[in-house]
């Protein structure tokens, strides 16, 4: 049986023939935690791992909004962040700057690495003075090219820590997410994940899941992760073990498993309902040194509309033929002949050849792959059937004529 088919160009409210893939569901709802988890216990006091994050534009210098904010209770190490700028101006604000009447500046310079932690004073200016006000603060250079901030309550109201616009840092050529920041390690500005991120709470966890025609791929937010106390060394992998997180190239801050769209493939389970091929599988997260204490598993699920383009896919051995065109301009297009045995094209004919009982249905789908699909629908002009194996045979039994 041979069909000619044509591609026509599109036009409003036309026909189209095959559907598009893609609907994806993710289920934490089965998260299991097993074991203990350690989180990172660090006994130390080192202000350039714990210290409070503070991401408040208004402190800018430049800001000359209204504003009677005071900083009478801070208490504490202090790290400025975002767009306000990341450090305390050196030199004298004028008044009513940074959403407050008398503006705080550091009285000095800002401290290396090599000098550890510095006392410095912060002056206010108020009333032509630049320094009607002043209180001690401490300083310290952090790795990451920032610094952080021991400040106390302001003297007196309305006084508020300003911060220096031209030192905000967007020295990085990606945005950083929120869970990362840009710093400069190992000689390079990249986001890296930030360190300050704590939590307890598995389900802020959120997995990314991507259905694709060809391949499912999952991933996890390394920065989360190490919020919830899992460090450098965690790896992922699915039910089958060497679909792992090791194996595959990872994205900056993510971590990622990809398997192949298929029954079997990386311990995918493939189960169909009427409308839906859905596969299935389970997310792993373990230490690369304790693979055998697996301390959490996400599963998870791909749904795929059952049409041709997947039923085929998911038969062992469908009986295809695959033709290519080529039109004027666009390019070549791969069209897609199949059996089917259904009308909702679902159940493909597998094996080598197909035998029909006299007067039953046949099922032809033909797909339109590989092209501008959005531009152009496939449709099928001639179809005839031949008594030989001989496409050219002159008996035909013609299903479509020139349609
Ligand atoms: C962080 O600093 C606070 C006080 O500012 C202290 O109570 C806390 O124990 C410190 N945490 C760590 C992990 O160093
Ligand atoms: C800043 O500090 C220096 C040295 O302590 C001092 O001489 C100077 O007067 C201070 N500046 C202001 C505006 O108070
Ligand atoms: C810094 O570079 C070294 C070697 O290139 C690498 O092993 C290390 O993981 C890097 N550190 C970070 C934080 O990227
Ligand atoms: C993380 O949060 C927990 C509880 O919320 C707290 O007990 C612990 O001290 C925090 N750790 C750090 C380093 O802030
Ligand atoms: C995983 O890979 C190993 C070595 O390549 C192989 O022996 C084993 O059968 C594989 N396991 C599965 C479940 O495919
Ligand atoms: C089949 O499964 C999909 C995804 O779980 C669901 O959206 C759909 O409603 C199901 N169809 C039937 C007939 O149960
Ligand atoms: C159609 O084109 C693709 C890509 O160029 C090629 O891999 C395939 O073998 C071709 N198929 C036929 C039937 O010519
Ligand atoms: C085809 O799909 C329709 C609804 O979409 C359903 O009612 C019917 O049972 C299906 N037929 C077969 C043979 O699967």
């Amino acid at each position: 049986m041979t069909c000619t088919s044509q591609l026509m160009e599109k036009m409003v409210g036309s026909y189209v023939l095959w559907l598009a893939l893609g609907s994806c569901l993710l289920t934490l709802a089965s998260t299991e935690q097993q074991g203990d988890r350690n989180f990172i216990n660090i006994h130390s006091y080192d202000p350039c791992q714990n210290y409070t994050r503070l991401d408040e534009p208004s402190r800018s210098t430049e800001y000359t909004g209204q504003g009677q904010l005071c900083d009478r209770d801070m208490n504490g190490w202090y790290r400025f962040v975002g767009d306000g700028g990341s450090r305390l101006p050196e030199t004298c604000v004028p008044m009513s700057r940074c959403q407050t009447d008398a503006p705080m500046w550091l009285n000095g310079t800002h401290p290396t690495i090599e000098e550890g932690i510095v006392s410095r004073t912060a002056c206010a200016h108020w009333s032509g003075n630049c320094c009607l006000w002043k209180t001690e603060v401490q300083v310290k250079a952090c790795p990451g090219e920032f610094h952080v901030y021991w400040l106390q309550g302001t003297p007196k109201c309305n006084l508020r820590y300003c911060t220096d616009p031209y030192t905000a840092k967007d020295n990085c050529e990606n945005t950083c997410r929120p869970e990362e920041e840009c710093s400069f390690l190992n000689g390079t500005w990249d986001c890296y994940c930030r360190q300050d991120l704590n939590s307890s709470d598995v389900h802020s966890l959120q997995p990314q899941l991507d259905c694709g025609a060809e391949e499912i791929k999952v991933s996890l937010d390394k920065c989360q992760l190490g919020g919830l106390g899992f460090g450098d060394n965690v790896i992922t992998y699915l039910r089958d073990r060497n679909c792992s997180s090791i194996t595959q190239r990872e994205e900056r801050n993510w971590i990622s498993v990809t398997s192949p769209t298929h029954a079997g493939a990386c311990g995918n389970i493939l189960e169909r309902n009427g409308t839906h091929a859905i596969y299935k599988n389970t997310l792993s997260v373990a230490n690369e040194f304790i693979i055998r204490d697996t301390i959490l598993n996400i599963n998870f699920q791909c749904a795929y509309p059952l049409d041709m383009k997947v039923s085929l896919q998911t038969a062992l051995q469908p009986i295809v033929s695959s033709l290519n065109i080529s039109v004027d301009g666009d390019g070549e297009f791969t069209v897609r002949m199949a059996l089917f045995q259904d009308q909702n094209y679902t159940s493909p004919y597998e094996g080598a050849v197909a035998v029909l009982a006299v007067e039953s249905m046949l099922y032809v789908g033909a797909i339109l792959e590989r092209g501008d699909t959005s531009r152009f629908n496939l449709l099928l002009r001639n179809c005839y059937a031949t008594p030989t194996e001989d496409k050219t045979d002159p008996v035909k039994y013609f299903i479509i004529r020139n349609r």
